[in-house]
């Protein structure tokens, strides 16, 4: 069994996302509604956000939403934001004991008010936390968060703010949702399912992937640290070769 122990401390990744995919179909073995799946779905992220305090992770961002999700049922939709409201209430003193803060990327004003104001009441109370960033990805697209970046930089040139020379990748990385969070490290997708489902296109470009076919149900620690141990043997050259890295 691979427990936190057989993790390399000084090789971390830094920042870690989330795809948590499979919650429907782990409903669907268990004969019950989709809607199960995602309640069920919560309690691992619990954990798993409580493992990656405990390993000693930087930034955990996972993939709760996304700008195509709106397209289920109401039903669906309805239970996964009340889902969210619940979790916040209930999780802020889990985030208080662990000094960890919120943060969120996505059009978070699409997001239900009470949602959206829980968001805020828990992103404040925990903002002075200096431990694990945990960032929730809310109806979140990565080619509407490309395309708003577009549009902040075209406004800015317009009004001779920057001029189009110097756009530069740090100028683009400043207008993203991500403007605050380094690259992602290590992209665990679980469920089976091999695509990025527009999921941070641009923060990924050299990141390790890593897919698991355990559904986001059951999804554990030890799953986790086998991502982790995974991810720690591989060579990352950045376009190098492997001479030039020792
Ligand atoms: C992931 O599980 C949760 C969300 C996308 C909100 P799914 O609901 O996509 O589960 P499957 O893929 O249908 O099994
Ligand atoms: C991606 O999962 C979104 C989240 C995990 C929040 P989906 O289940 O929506 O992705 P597709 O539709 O199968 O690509
Ligand atoms: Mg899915």
């Amino acid at each position: 069994m691979s427990t936190i122990d057989s993790i390399d401390k000084n090789k971390l990744p830094n920042h870690m996302a989330v795809i948590m995919d499979g919650n429907g179909r782990w409903a669907k073995q268990h004969g019950k509604m989709r809607v199960f799946g995602h309640e069920n779905g919560v309690k691992t992220v619990r954990d798993t956000v409580e493992s990656c305090v405990q390993i000693g992770i930087s930034f955990l961002t996972l993939y709760t939403f996304s700008t195509e999700n709106w397209k289920r049922p109401k039903f669906e939709v309805d239970t996964l934001m009340r889902l969210l409201v619940s979790s916040l209430k209930k999780e802020l003193v889990t985030f208080m004991d662990n000094n960890i803060r919120l943060n969120t990327i996505g059009n978070i004003d699409s997001l239900p008010k009470k949602a959206n104001r829980e968001l805020q009441e828990v992103m404040a109370k925990t903002s002075g936390n200096t431990g694990m960033t945990l960032t929730l990805a809310l109806s979140y697209g990565a080619r509407e968060e490309l395309k708003n970046a577009v549009q902040a930089i075209s406004a800015k040139v317009k009004n001779n703010i920057i001029s189009i020379e110097n756009i530069d990748e740090t100028i683009i990385n400043n207008h993203l949702y991500t403007h605050n969070l380094p690259d992602v490290d290590l992209l665990i997708r679980t469920s089976g399912e091999h695509r990025i489902s527009n999921f941070l296109l641009w923060q990924i470009a050299y990141a390790e992937l890593y897919f698991t076919d355990v559904l986001w149900p059951d999804f554990n620690e030890e799953h986790l640290v086998k991502a982790i141990l995974n991810y720690q043997n591989r060579e990352r050259r950045f376009g190098k070769t492997s001479e030039q890295l020792t």
